[in-house]
């Protein structure tokens, strides 16, 4: 093989490689109001989302579409390739999710847990919390411990 053929499809993989890889946007719902989203739209831009913000008065109903169970809501609801996002769930755990091409709904960080990404400096607490994984019949196990 002549080396410009060589070259050619190095750089063709390296292409077709970064592409793959490259992650999908997200769509966030949230309070126009709301600082503690903005808060974690900054920490999934800082780990390299696209993120594309919809204010709306009344996320409930975005809850409701994507199947996230009554009570374990938190303030924003996202949306990444075919799953949602529920609350300050952690980037990294998005992206593990993203990599393992799980058949589930997504991942939910109920409430406000005072240490999750986006609520860090709000108070003194240490909250220890659970990320939960949203199975594909809508049940609910441990995803993330923090
Ligand atoms: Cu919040
Ligand atoms: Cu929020």
């Amino acid at each position: 093989m002549s080396k410009s053929m060589t070259m050619f499809l190095a750089t063709a993989f390296v292409a077709t490689a970064s592409w793959a890889e490259s992650l999908p946007p997200v769509d966030v719902y949230k309070s126009p109001s709301c600082g503690c989203c903005n808060s974690w739209v900054a920490h999934m831009r800082s780990a390299g989302f696209e993120v594309r913000v919809h204010d709306t008065n009344d996320v409930t109903p975005y809850k409701k579409k994507f199947g996230i169970p009554y009570g374990y809501g938190s303030c924003h609801t996202a949306r990444v390739g075919d799953y949602v996002i529920e609350g300050h769930v952690p980037a990294e755990q998005v992206k593990r999710l993203l990599a393992s091409h799980a058949q589930v709904r997504g991942l939910i960080v109920p409430g406000m847990p005072a240490t999750s990404p986006g609520m860090e400096g709000q108070s003194d607490r240490k909250d220890h919390y659970d990320v939960l994984l949203l199975g594909s019949e809508g049940g609910l196990s441990r995803y993330a411990h923090y």
